[in-house]
C-alpha cells in the first residue's frame, strides 16, 4: 500500500494524484484522497473524501472539479483484510467526518478496540482496521489538546504496525505522520511539505528528505516539520539528499518498467559489484558484514530466508556457497519459517534476503531468529529499510529502485551479492587463490555477458509469442539449473498468468513425465557443465513423448533433442545460474505482452506485501 501527503500553498490534489500514480506498484486495487477545503464566508473548513475502488485513475475519473485544499492525504490500497471496495478504500474518517486516516500496516488490537469505540457511539462504516483509527483519534481530540496530542494518545493504545498520515479540519495548517514498522517519509520543498511512504512519490518534488524511525511521530506544516517520539520528546532529524536518479521512477522510453529493468542488469551488477572486488588476495572486501574472520570462521552452517523470488534468489545463494566455501547452506521460504519453531543455532549464520527490505513474513523471521539469540545478515535493496535495520549486518544490492511488480534487476544483483558473500567466505575457508581469482573474474565480465543476452531480445520475443498461447510450460534444469527453473516458472506465472511447473530434471521420470505432450512444453536448463549428458537424456525422454522443448544452453542442442534453443554466454559454472535466468526474464515478459496482461502490475499481487 502507498501513503502520500502535501500541505502548502497550492492545490493538493494534482500531487495527491501523481504522487498516488508513483506508488501504484505497491498496491492497485482501491484508492483515496482527503483534502480540507477551506473556510468560506458561511461555511468552516471541511474534510473532502474522495475514495475509489480500482486503480489511480479510476480515482482520478471519480475526483469531483472543485474538489480542492492546500492540505491533503491519499492511499493505494492493496487489500489482503477486507474486500477492494469504496467503503474499505482509505482515507478513514470519524462519525463527524473531521478527522481523516491513511494507515499501512496491521492494528491486531482492532476488534477490541472497536468494540470499545462503538459502545461510546462510535459507528463504523468499513471492516478495516484503519477506521479504529480514526475513531480512536477522534476521541482523544475531543479531550482538547492539539491533533499530535490527540495522535500520540491514540497510538498508545495501539498494538501493531503503522505508517499513518492524519488530516484535521479544525486543525488545516498540519499534517501529523507517525512511523512505527512501516515506512514515512518526511519531503522538504519551498514553503511547502510532503510525506509518503516511500521516496518514489516525492522525487520529482523534492530530495531533501527526512526518513521517520519506528517509535517517531512528526507534525508537518507547510513551512517547515517537527519530529518527536511516543513520549512526545522532540527528536531532531537532519535531511539527507535521495541519491537515486528520478529517471529511476519513469519507464523512460520503455514499454514497461519490467523491460526497463531487465535492460537495466549490466549497470545493476555493476554497482553491486563496486569497490567490493579484492584482485590481490582473489577476495571480496565486504565492509557492511560485521563479522570479523574468526566469528566467520566458526560458521557451520548457512539459512538464507526470503519470499517470492527473493526465496530463489537464496537457493542460487545457497548453492554459491555450498560450492565456493563449502558450508553446508539451504534457503527456504521466510513465511513458512516463522511459523515452524525452527531451531536457532549459535553456528548457524542466517541470511535475510529481500529487494523492498520491508517483506512482513521476512521481517517477521528476523525477528524471531534474533529474539532467540541467532544472528542475521540482509541482503537487501532499499537502504535503511525496515529489514535491513533489523539485521546485524550485511550488503546492500545498491540496483537502484525496483518499480515493476515481478523481481528482475534485484534477483540478479542479489544473486551476485551471494557470490561475493561465498567467494568472501570461501577465501577464509576452502577456497584456493586460483578458484578466488576465476570467480572475480567471471564477476568482472559479467555485465558485458548480460548485455549480450539482451541483445537477443528479438529472438526471444518471436519465441516468446509462440509458447504463450500453451496450456502451460514445464521449467526443468539440475543442480544450478534447479533455482534458474523455479524463478523462470514463477516470473512466467506472476506476469502472464500461464501455468508454469519447475522440476528438477531428474525428477521428470518420477512423475511429471506423465504430462508431457505437445500442449505443455518445456523450458530446460541445459549449461555445459558436469550435468551436460544427463540434461540432455532427460530432453531425450520429453521428445520421445512429443513434448516440445525450448533449450536454453551454452552451445547450440541438436534440432531431435529441442525445438528451439537459445544459446547464451558461458560464465564460470557456479555463476552460470545467473546469465541463465535472464533469457527466461525476456521470455516471461514477451509472453505476458503477446497475451495482453497488465506486465508491470499483475492481478492480486503488490510489489511488497508488508502484511502477514
Ligand atoms: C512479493 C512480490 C514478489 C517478491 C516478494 C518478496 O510477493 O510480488 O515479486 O519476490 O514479495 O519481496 P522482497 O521485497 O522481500 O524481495
Amino acid at each position: 500500500c502507498g501513503i502520500v501527503a502535501y500541505i502548502g500553498p497550492k492545490d493538493a490534489s494534482p500531487f495527491l494524484l501523481e504522487g498516488l500514480q508513483r506508488l501504484e506498484y505497491r498496491g492497485y486495487d482501491s484508492a483515496g484522497v482527503a483534502v480540507v477545503a477551506p473556510a468560506t464566508k458561511s461555511a468552516p473548513a471541511k474534510l473532502r473524501v474522495c475514495k475509489a475502488k480500482g486503480r489511480v485513475a479510476d480515482l482520478a475519473a471519480a475526483l469531483p472539479a472543485r474538489f480542492k485544499g492546500t492540505a491533503g492525504i491519499g492511499h493505494t490500497r492493496w487489500a489482503t483484510h477486507g474486500v477492494p471496495s469504496d467503503a474499505n478504500a482509505h482515507p478513514h474518517t470519524d462519525n463527524e467526518g473531521r478527522i481523516a486516516v491513511v494507515h499501512n500496516g496491521i492494528v491486531e488490537n482492532a476488534d477490541e478496540l472497536r468494540a470499545k469505540l462503538a459502545a461510546d457511539g462510535a459507528v463504523f462504516r468499513s471492516e478495516t482496521d484503519t477506521e479504529v483509527l480514526a475513531h480512536l483519534i477522534a476521541a482523544h481530540r475531543a479531550d482538547g489538546g492539539g491533533l499530535e496530542e490527540a495522535v500520540r494518545a491514540a497510538l498508545k493504545l495501539v498494538v501493531g504496525t503503522y505508517g499513518i498520515a492524519v488530516l484535521d479540519a479544525e486543525q488545516p495548517d498540519r499534517i501529523v505522520v507517525a512511523r512505527n514498522g512501516s515506512p514515512i517519509v518526511l519531503g522538504i520543498g519551498e514553503k511547502e511539505m510532503f510525506a509518503a511512504s516511500d521516496v518514489s512519490a516525492l522525487v520529482r518534488y523534492t530530495r531533501q528528505v527526512v526518513h521517520l524511525e519506528d517509535g517517531e511521530l512528526a507534525t508537518v506544516r507547510a513551512d517547515g516539520f517537527r519530529t518527536f517520539t511516543e513520549d512526545a520528546r522532540t527528536v531532531t532529524r537532519k535531511p539527507s539528499t535521495v541519491d537515486w536518479e528520478v529517471g529511476s521512477y519513469d519507464t523512460g522510453g520503455y514499454a514497461h518498467f519490467l523491460l526497463k529493468e531487465i535492460h537495466e542488469q549490466p549497470g545493476a551488477v555493476e554497482r553491486t559489484l563496486s569497490g567490493r572486488l579484492n584482485e590481490r588476495f582473489a577476495t571480496a572486501h565486504l565492509g557492511g558484514l560485521n563479522l570479523d574472520a574468526r566469528e566467520l570462521r566458526e560458521i557451520r552452517r548457512v539459512k538464507i530466508l526470503g519470499c517470492g523470488s527473493a526465496y530463489y534468489a537464496g537457493e542460487m545463494g545457497a548453492q554459491l556457497i555450498e560450492e565456493l566455501a563449502r558450508i553446508p547452506a539451504h534457503s527456504e521460504p521466510a513465511s513458512e519459517f516463522r511459523y515452524r519453531n525452527p531451531v536457532i543455532e549459535a553456528d548457524t549464520l542466517y541470511v535475510a534476503v529481500s529487494q523492498s527490505g520491508e517483506t512482513y513474513d521476512t521481517l517477521a523471521a528476523v525477528q524471531e531468529v534474533k529474539r532467540k539469540g541467532g544472528r542475521v545478515l540482509g541482503v537487501v535493496n532499499t537502504v535503511g529499510s525496515a529489514i535491513a535495520r533489523e539485521c546485524d549486518g550485511g550488503l546492500y544490492l545498491h540496483a537502484g529502485p525496483e518499480i515493476s511488480v515481478a523481481s528482475t534487476k534485484a534477483f540478479t544483483s542479489t544473486v551476485v551479492a551471494f557470490a561475493l558473500l561465498a567467494l568472501h567466505f570461501g577465501r577464509i575457508h576452502d577456497l584456493s587463490p586460483a578458484d578466488g581469482r576465476r570467480i572475480v573474474a567471471g564477476l568482472k565480465a559479467l555485465p558485458d555477458q548480460i548485455r549480450k543476452v539482451l541483445e537477443q531480445q528479438q529472438e526471444i520475443e518471436a519465441l516468446a509469442a509462440e509458447y504463450a498461447h500453451s496450456r502451460g510450460m514445464m521449467f526443468i534444469g539440475r543442480v544450478r539449473g534447479y533455482p534458474v527453473a523455479r524463478e523462470g516458472a514463477q516470473k512466467l506465472k506472476e506476469i502472464s498468468y500461464v501455468h508454469a511447473e519447475a522440476y528438477p530434471a531428474s525428477e521428470l521420470k518420477h512423475g511429471p513425465l506423465a504430462l508431457i505432450s505437445p500442449e505443455l512444453p518445456t523450458v530446460a536448463l541445459v549449461p555445459d557443465d558436469e550435468l551436460l549428458d544427463k540434461n540432455l537424456t532427460a530432453l531425450g525422454e520429453i521428445k520421445a513423448r512429443e513434448g516440445r522443448v525450448l533449450a536454453v544452453a551454452h552451445r547450440p542442442v541438436e534440432a531431435k533433442l529441442a525445438d528451439h534453443c537459445l544459446v547464451v554466454p558461458k560464465s564460470e559454472p557456479e555463476l552460470d545460474p545467473l546469465l541463465l535466468n535472464i533469457p527466461l526474464q525476456l521470455l516471461a515478459y514477451h509472453a505476458a505482452v503477446a497475451l495482453g496482461r497488465d506486465v508491470d502490475k499483475p492481478r492480486n499481487l503488490a510489489k511488497s506485501v508488508t502484511v502477514e
